[in-house]
């Protein structure tokens, strides 16, 4: 059998990070899991932290601010996973200058797992959430550490639940908003299916210092297509009411950050196109479902009938 890389994930106490450590795990690989003081006091964690302990897991003690124990879990390890929450992008400095030093590393996977930062058209409106992204990029290239970053896109638990309607928690049933003219295309990937394209891409040379675009077929929806699909799912015809572009600008000025936030994301996915304008390959990435085509994923139509 090939030999599988040791990997390290950090945040596997969190939504997405647990898939992760639990796909590493079914995939063979030896798994560390870097967990956090507080969480293993922290009763809504301990379960987890069990079952990946039950499941094979090394369990090792620290943070992304503790240098020691940073230091001595990345030596362990030849791959390296960061799972930690968007706003947090940036404590990913240690790790990076960690990674550095340690030498062993193979690969590392930033903590991303959304659209490509070096490539969404909303820059000097996003609060820097984009912008974050990348200066941990260009930090991981200049110190010449080999990397692949996961543009997922969106995660199934976002948007996707309410139709794109903002403050909405279920999908309409009697009028839906349409922003921009509704013919441009988003992604939605369920998180469980992010983590096991994330474990496949790990060891792949074809993805090394590449970004791993997640477009699966059945999962690239415009906003027209996901009304008609929910309506032929409740065999009922919504009335529409159209958004352009610029109303949906002059309501993200209107709204104070970070209540603005999900309106910037459906501007930017929905009007301006970030997660389909351009094409995987002039890009230098790699399509995860053509490289990967044997994983089963979950798609729009199946994630919608759970909503019926
Ligand atoms: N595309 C999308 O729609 C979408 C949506 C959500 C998230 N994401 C991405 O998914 C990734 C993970 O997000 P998530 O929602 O799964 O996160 P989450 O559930 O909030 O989990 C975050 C994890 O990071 C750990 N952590 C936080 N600070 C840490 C530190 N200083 N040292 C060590 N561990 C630390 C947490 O540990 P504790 O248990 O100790 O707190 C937890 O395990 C991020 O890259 C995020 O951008 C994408």
């Amino acid at each position: 059998m090939e030999k599988k890389s040791k990997v390290l994930i950090i945040g596997a106490t969190g939504r997405l990070g647990f898939h992760l450590a639990k796909f590493s795990i079914e995939n063979f690989h030896p798994t560390f899991v870097l967990i956090r003081d507080s969480s293993f006091c922290d009763p809504n964690k301990q379960d987890k932290i069990q079952s990946l302990s039950t499941a094979g897991a090394t369990l090792l003690k620290g943070s992304l601010e503790d240098e020691k124990s940073l230091f001595e879990a990345v030596k362990q390890v030849d791959v390296v996973i960061c799972s930690i929450p968007s706003k947090q992008v940036l404590d990913q400095k240690l790790l990076i200058r960690i990674i550095k030093q340690a030498g062993c590393i193979k690969r590392f996977i930033p903590s991303e797992f959304g659209a490509d930062p070096d490539r969404t058209q909303i820059s000097g409106m996003d609060n820097n959430f984009y912008s974050r992204r990348s200066e941990i990029r260009r930090l991981i290239e200049a110190e010449g550490i080999p990397y692949t970053y996961i543009c997922c896109n969106l995660f199934m638990t976002y948007l996707l639940p309410c139709l794109v309607q903002p403050g909405l928690k279920t999908p309409p049933r009697d009028k839906v908003t349409i922003f921009g003219d509704g013919n441009t295309k988003g992604v939605f990937v369920k998180d469980v299916d992010v983590a096991a394209f994330t474990i496949s891409a790990l060891d792949d040379p074809h993805t090394l210092n590449k970004v791993l675009y997640l477009r699966p077929p059945g999962n690239v929806y415009s906003m027209n297509e996901l009304v008609e699909t929910w309506e032929s799912k409740i065999g009922k015809k919504l009335e529409k009411i159209y958004v352009p572009g610029e109303e949906l600008l002059k309501q993200i000025k209107e709204t104070p950050y970070p209540d603005n936030m999900e309106l910037i994301f459906i501007y930017s996915i929905f009007v301006k196109g970030d997660h389909t304008y351009f094409d995987i390959e002039s890009s230098g990435g790699m399509d995860g479902t053509q490289l990967y085509p044997h994983l089963k994923y979950t798609t729009i139509s199946e994630h919608l009938d759970t909503l019926l």
